[in-house]
């Protein structure tokens, strides 16, 4: 009780008298997405007038965002969409390989393939995002999965804070939970948090007639589970508290962020629910407004650090400025948008994105001190991790055509392949009706009633040579983002690919005679798939190096230990050599977080929000005594 008294009179005691009420805050957030979302709503519930700053807008009621179901429409939607054109490597010829690479045709129409028409312009390979109240997880597939074990672990490794123990930290799913379908009464679940989780009706693997439970029967029989259990086995709780979980090669019911009758289910619900009460949480939300720059008093910092302190950011104000926006209209006249200035009493947060946050704390000087200045910028502090240690899972797919149409449910599962490096799973795998091959606007290919689809996430690439680097000091424009895939322990990480691909496709052999030989288009395009790829180990290699995507990225500005001179964040989410900066947000991750991080940045943006709330109420004590 003493504490929650204390946060309320807090704000008002720190406030200066000559403070203009209507650009100064407790907190500034800038980014609504799993990692800001959350976090910007509950500093407010506990009584901190925080202000949350997105450049999109917000798309709650619209269909294309509302039901789960349309998740490829959303991310193709130009209402909310950031196109990205990023790079696999630093070999141009390589990158051109990849079969989706676009082009501006200078008409306003995109041209995606190998052979662009005379005179277009290489844009690179899409990776999009979306602006909008809820970031990214209002255009996702919504898929609901946990991190390894090791993946906590690992951060208490690296920082020596426990508080990040895999124990620990399943008690933020709990607390943002609203599971729809386990029993109120397994605790290893949340029951009335913000975030639905539902699951799919597995009913359809009872049939055992249709091709795709013989598929499934198959593939029981090849990651070392009971063919004869496989409805039982198709429904394992994604989300399950087992104790070798990440170990167990199974069959699961994949569950999605989203409630039982499709609605999606994202921060954007918690947001709205804060501002609903508004009498009693004081957050406000500016859509429609870009964050440019964070401002810092550079004189000293509190107790004489000599490290510049965030005091504010300074935004542009105005629909689709960031020139990533298609909707974007380029200025005409010379001078700029005005800026507008917003102040934080106690700290600014950034949550902009794996992409966004390293560019805006460049932009604010910073990063690598040699890159900054190359761009004019003045440096306040050296921090050469900035942008660095991009990575992602790498994803590709098995894709064919089956005779006859194969008309199933999904089938989701997570195994081993015998070449990987731990006894833990390293693929994640749903095969169904579909075509799925990557990103570019567009996207997904529909090649008839008879596609067929496996498509696989793999876990733990060897290398994180990805970056984010500036192209300009100008905040509109895009920064340069090259994920490096496969440079380095690549062939490792493909032989990974290509085995789990073999897994697969010898599973399709089961269908039954109606339905193969399946017309395999890739990685190894033949007439008469039969379970031995086409195209060998190293045509594999070659489609997997060359066409494999990604969307999960991560670890932009990572939390690290007090020794590493790459480390951007302390294990509090703090920007290193500066006060009252934090980032969170997927940037912050050390590794990828398992399979999918849209719930596990949900989770880290409450456990920062407790960090942060700990620490104002105990300066504020601090100050009282
Ligand atoms: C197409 C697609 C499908 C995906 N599917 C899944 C899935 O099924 N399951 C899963 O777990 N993950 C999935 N992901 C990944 C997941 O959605 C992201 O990892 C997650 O949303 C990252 O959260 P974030 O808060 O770091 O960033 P984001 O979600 O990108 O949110 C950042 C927000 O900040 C705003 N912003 C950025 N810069 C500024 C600025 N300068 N000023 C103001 N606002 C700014 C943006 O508009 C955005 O709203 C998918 C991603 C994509 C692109
Ligand atoms: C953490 O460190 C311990 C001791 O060095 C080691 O045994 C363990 O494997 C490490 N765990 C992770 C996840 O890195
Ligand atoms: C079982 O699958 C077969 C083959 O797809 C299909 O023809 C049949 O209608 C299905 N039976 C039921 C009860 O759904
Ligand atoms: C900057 O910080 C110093 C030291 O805390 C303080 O005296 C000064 O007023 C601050 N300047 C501004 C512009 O807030
Ligand atoms: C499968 O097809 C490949 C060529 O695509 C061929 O080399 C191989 O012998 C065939 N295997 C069987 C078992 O028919």
């Amino acid at each position: 009780m003493k504490f929650s008294f204390l946060s309320l009179l807090a704000p008002a005691l720190a406030a200066a008298a000559d403070e203009d009420p209507t650009n100064t805050y407790d907190y500034i957030v800038v980014g609504s997405g799993p990692g800001g979302g959350p976090l910007s709503a509950e500093l407010a519930r506990a009584g901190y007038s925080t202000l949350l700053i997105e450049a999109g807008t917000d798309q709650w009621d619209n269909p294309t965002y509302a039901d789960i179901q349309n998740f490829n429409e959303a991310a193709n939607d130009e209402t909310t969409r950031w196109d990205f054109w990023v790079k696999h490597s630093d070999d141009a010829a390589r990158d051109l390989k990849f079969k989706h690479t676009t082009w501006d045709t200078g008409d306003g129409t995109f041209y995606v393939g190998l052979d662009p028409p005379e005179g277009a312009k290489l844009l690179g390979i899409q990776y999009p995002r979306a602006a909008v109240l809820g970031g990214c997880a209002m255009h996702n597939a919504g898929v609901a999965s946990l991190p390894e074990d090791d993946d906590w672990n690992r951060i208490v490794n690296l920082t020596g804070d426990t508080s990040w123990e895999a124990g620990k930290m399943r008690e933020y799913l709990k607390k943002i939970e609203r599971n729809e379908y386990a029993d109120k009464d397994d605790v290893s679940h949340g029951h009335d948090g913000w975030l639905s989780i539902s699951q799919t009706d597995p009913s359809w693997t009872t049939n055992s007639s249709n091709p795709a439970v013989k598929i499934m029967k198959r593939l029981a029989e090849l990651i070392g589970q009971d063919p004869s259990d496989i409805t039982n086995l198709a429904n394992t709780d994604l989300l399950g508290d087992f104790p070798a979980r990440d170990t167990m090669s199974s069959f699961f019911n994949m569950a999605t962020h989203a409630d039982s009758k499709g609605k999606r289910s994202s921060p954007n619900n918690y947001i709205r629910a804060t501002l609903a009460d508004a009498a009693k949480y004081p957050l406000t939300v500016k859509l429609n407004t870009l964050a440019t720059k964070v401002l810092f008093n550079t004189t000293t910092g509190t107790g004489g650090s000599g490290k510049p302190r965030a005091t504010g950011v300074e935004v542009m104000s105005g629909p689709s400025l960031y020139r990533a926006d298609p909707k974007h209209v380029p200025l005409t006249s010379s001078p700029p948008p005005p800026t507008t200035q917003y102040f934080a009493r106690r700290e600014v947060i950034l949550s902009g994105g794996a992409f966004n946050t390293p560019q805006l704390l460049k932009l604010s000087g910073i990063g690598p001190s040699a890159e900054l200045s190359s761009h004019s910028i003045p440096v306040l502090v050296d921090l050469p991790g900035v942008g660095e240690g991009l990575t992602d899972n790498y994803e590709g797919s098995l894709l064919g055509l089956a005779k006859v149409p194969i008309s199933s449910g999904l089938i989701t599962l997570l195994f081993r392949t015998p070449n990987a490096p731990t006894p833990k799973r390293n693929i994640y795998a749903w095969c169904g009706a579909f075509s799925f091959e990557g990103f570019w606007p567009g996207y997904p290919n529909y090649y008839g009633p008879e596609q067929y689809t496996c498509a696989m996430v793999h876990v733990k690439p060897r290398g994180q040579s990805g970056s984010v680097r500036l192209v300009s000091g100008d905040p509109l424009d895009r920064p340069e983002i090259n994920f490096r895939f496969f440079e380095k322990g690549g062939d490792e990480d493909l032989a990974e690919l290509v085995s789990a691909a073999n897994i697969l496709r010898e599973s399709w052999q089961a269908a039954g005679p109606y339905v193969v030989p399946f017309r395999e288009l890739h990685p190894c395009p033949t007439e008469r798939q039969n379970g031995t790829a086409a195209c060998g180990e190293g045509g594999q290699k070659e489609y997997f190096k060359l066409q494999a995507y990604s969307h999960h990225a991560t670890s932009s500005c990572q939390i690290g230990g007090d020794g590493d001179g790459m480390a951007v964040l302390d294990s509090k989410f703090r920007v290193r050599g500066t006060e009252g900066l934090r980032v969170v947000d997927a940037s912050a991750w050390p590794n990828v977080p398992g399979f999918f991080p849209s719930v596990p940045t949900m989770m880290i943006s409450v456990k920062a929000s407790e960090d942060i709330i700990r620490e104002a109420r105990e300066g504020d004590a601090g100050k009282g005594e």
